[in-house]
């Protein structure tokens, strides 16, 4: 794996790759370089068979505080409307294997419409989610309004995004925006002890329960219950569903080859 100016990326650890926003300074703010390269990351992980999972997290201050306020102050309605930035947001978004969060500090604007890209996220206690894009001036552009409310309901997204208040770990798993909280030294542990294990189970199955999964939040429910059938059906069809059930049968561990 290449060295990246604005991330640092972890050898593949029994499936589980690592990224980890490292621009300390400026509070991890989401520069287009940073978002490029974790696109480039994703692009080369989504075809490296050894890489079954990914997870992403900053430090013990921050995830993420969101776009870099530094760096959008100089783009005008064109070069909004011209920004690389969507792209990179598509790719993480159409990343097809599991991508598991581990945040602690602040995770703010874009932070926290990254933390809604990931699929699995476990929080320190110290960890803070926000929308504070109205003090700008702006509203969130990553996505916050569209996954925040089908996430959290209305009224707690409304709360967010209106208000720009930021609200706790505890706060966003009782909403349903994250999964876990953990103590912050554990969050990172506990987010690498989920990936490894999906890291273990069948890779095409895996893929097919992410891909209908996220299919709910845009589908009417008979459409979203076909998509789940056609993924159930074409799963008979693999290698590792009868290795799964032959394992159970005979009372031993499956070993599931993505085939
Ligand atoms: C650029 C940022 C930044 C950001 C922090 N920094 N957030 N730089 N973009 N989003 C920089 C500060 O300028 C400062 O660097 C250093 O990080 C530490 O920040 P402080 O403010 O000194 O720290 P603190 O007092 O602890 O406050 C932390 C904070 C605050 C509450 C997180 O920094 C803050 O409110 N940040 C902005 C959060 C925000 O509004 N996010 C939404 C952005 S818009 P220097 O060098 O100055 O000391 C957005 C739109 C998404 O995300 C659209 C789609 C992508």
């Amino acid at each position: 794996m290449q060295t990246y100016e604005d991330i640092l990326v972890d050898s593949v650890q029994d499936g589980v790759l690592t990224i980890r926003l490292n621009r300390p300074e400026a509070y991890n703010a989401l520069r287009t370089q940073l978002l490029s390269e974790i696109a480039d990351v994703l692009a080369q992980a989504k075809d490296d068979e050894t890489v079954k999972a990914v997870l992403i997290t900053g430090n013990d201050k921050v995830f993420a505080a969101g776009a870099d306020i530094k760096e959008m102050a100089s783009l005008d309605a064109v070069g909004v409307m011209n920004d690389p930035r969507p792209a990179h947001w598509r790719a993480i978004a159409q990343f097809p294997k599991p991508i598991v969060a581990a945040v602690n500090g602040f995770a703010l604007g874009g932070g926290c419409e990254l933390v809604m890209h990931c699929d699995i996220v476990i929080a320190g206690d110290n960890a803070q989610f926000g929308q504070p894009e109205i003090n700008l001036g702006i509203i969130p552009g990553a996505g916050g309004t569209q996954r925040l409310i089908r996430t959290i309901g209305k009224s707690m997204a409304m709360q967010l995004v209106l208000s720009g208040e930021f609200i706790s770990a505890e706060q966003a798993r009782d909403f349903g925006l994250i999964s876990e909280v953990t103590i912050p030294e554990r969050s990172f542990e506990r987010a690498m002890e989920l990936a490894k294990k999906i890291a273990t189970k069948p890779p095409i199955a895996v893929r097919l329960a992410k891909e209908s999964l996220l299919k709910a939040y845009e589908t009417t429910l008979d459409s979203g219950l076909n998509i789940e059938r056609k993924a159930f059906t074409m799963l008979a069809a693999t290698q590792d569903r009868n290795e799964g059930i032959a394992a159970f049968m005979e009372k031993r561990k499956p070993e599931f080859k993505g085939k």
